[in-house]
């Protein structure tokens, strides 16, 4: 490896460790057992992670769901064997696996470097390798006491099938026509050769899709609209759209299913990586699903003519985990004119939106503080910070992305009125406590 090679990967391990440090710090995510030396590529959210992870599914969720062609699902991880069989994943969902037999690290051999055009080992660049070996990535365990094959069943490596097979029963429970979709949030599970790189690449992760079917030769109409609308939702985050970009998918990159592919990508401090994928995937999942289950999976057209087809799906399929790892890259701000760190997260996924810091732990004081924390409470996440210097309170809510400080003074026992501090300017502005409700509110509403 050069020296500039090596240069840059330690900027970028130093850029990932640094967030994955505060993410620890600050109570956003959790190495999983760590108390029994870790569990490799599986992470827990702490109380601030999952407020925040919970703000972006819920912002996919409406932004899915509050339309009038798309509906709900929840569907279980556990599914019939053959689903996978159907769906391709027992025979196709592989990654080609080598092991190097001088340092006996295991890796992928599409992802390895390459040396006068052979694959050497990433760690030590060995080219003493074995055989490229197809690995399946699902995860198998048993259904009921006996662990026999008869009795294997796969953890789903993608939430999609569960839709798939339910195309009928949303359909017809709820009278909807074509074009329409399902949404559906859930945990996958894959048994990724090379996971890393935080919470990019995990084994446990969660996925946000959406499966649109629509009339066969409509699909190519249907996939610009969705790619269309998916980049303006991954802009909605507030990420800075320069770090955002399409990738699309040549021959080699497609999954079995797909006739083309589109990847979100976001620009990670270790490069340009997927964060969603808008996939075409035709009639392919119907019609395997439909050979191999033998029940007609036929729609049937009442609006036109009652033809009768299987739909064209075009998927939006995105990761809960990367999304969340983009929007936190995004928001990592070394402000070092202030000496601070500031996530400067979009207002409406802040975890925290407002904390309450009453000046001195005086009863008068924490009377008024008392009274606005209960009352902001009501209706958003708020903090209630009573030690250390304000300075040093100010910067711990800077460390967690909280867009407005309320700190409560002497002075107002008088003016009866509070400071709002704001986090990304750190101007502050005095407001009558009668007002600030309405104030620091409408802010989070109207927040650019
Ligand atoms: N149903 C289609 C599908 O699963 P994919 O491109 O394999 O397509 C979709 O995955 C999204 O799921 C990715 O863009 C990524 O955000 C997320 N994802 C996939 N594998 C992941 C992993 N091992 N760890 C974290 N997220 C993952």
């Amino acid at each position: 490896m050069s020296t500039q090679e090596k240069e840059k990967n330690t900027t970028v391990t130093d850029a990932l460790a640094k967030l994955a440090s505060l993410c620890k710090m600050r109570g956003f995510i959790f190495q999983s057992s760590e108390i029994y030396g870790g569990l490799g590529s599986c992470w827990d959210y702490g109380p601030l992670g999952v407020e925040l992870k919970r703000n972006i599914k819920e912002h996919w969720w409406k932004s899915m769901t509050l339309r009038d062609d798309v509906e709900g699902l929840d569907s279980a991880i556990l599914m019939a064997p053959r689903v996978w069989e159907a769906s391709g994943h027992v025979e196709n969902f592989t990654d080609p696996l080598v092991d190097c037999k001088n340092c006996k690290a295991r890796f992928r051999a599409d992802k390895a470097p390459k040396k006068d055009g052979k694959i050497i080992c990433p760690d030590c660049a060995s080219g003493n390798l074995t055989e490229a070996r197809n690995f399946n990535l699902m995860f198998k365990t048993f259904m009921g006491p006996v662990e026999d094959s008869a009795a294997t069943i796969y953890l789903r490596p993608e939430t999609a099938q569960g839709i798939y097979v339910n195309f009928h029963n949303v359909a017809t429970s709820m009278r909807k026509q074509i074009p329409f979709g399902i949404a559906q949030i859930g945990k996958a599970f894959r048994n990724e050769i090379t996971p890393g790189q935080f919470i990019f690449r995990t084994r446990e992760f969660e996925q946000m899709e959406m499966q649109f079917f629509g009339r066969p030769g409509e699909d190519e109409k249907w996939m610009e609209t969705w790619k269309a609308a998916r980049m303006e939702w991954q802009k909605s985050l507030g990420i800075n759209p320069s770090k955002l970009r399409f990738h699309p998918h040549g021959p080699g990159e497609l999954a079995h299913y797909a006739k083309a592919a589109f990847d979100i990508e976001y620009e990670f401090p270790f490069g340009w990586s997927e964060i969603e994928g808008v996939h075409n995937r035709t009639d392919f999942d119907l019609k395997r699903h439909q050979e191999y289950s033998k029940k007609n999976l036929q729609y049937v057209d009442l609006l036109n003519n009652n033809e009768r087809y299987l739909p064209y799906i075009i998927e939006t399929s995105a990761g809960a985990d990367r999304t969340l790892l983009a929007v936190l890259a995004d928001a990592f701000t070394e402000d070092t004119a202030n000496e601070r760190i500031v996530l400067k997260f979009h207002a409406h996924l802040a975890p925290v939106k407002v904390a309450i810091l009453p000046l001195s732990k005086k009863p008068e004081l924490e009377g008024v503080a008392d009274k606005l924390f209960k009352d902001f409470q009501k209706t958003i996440v708020v903090q209630y910070d009573e030690t250390g210097s304000i300075g040093k309170r100010y910067r711990r809510q800077d460390e967690i992305g909280t867009p407005f400080c309320l700190t409560i003074d002497f002075d107002t026992l008088n003016d009866k009125a509070v400071t709002v501090r704001h986090r990304d300017t750190m101007a502050q502005e005095r407001i009558a406590l009668d007002r600030v409700e309405t104030y620091v509110t409408d802010k989070l509403k109207a927040w650019g």
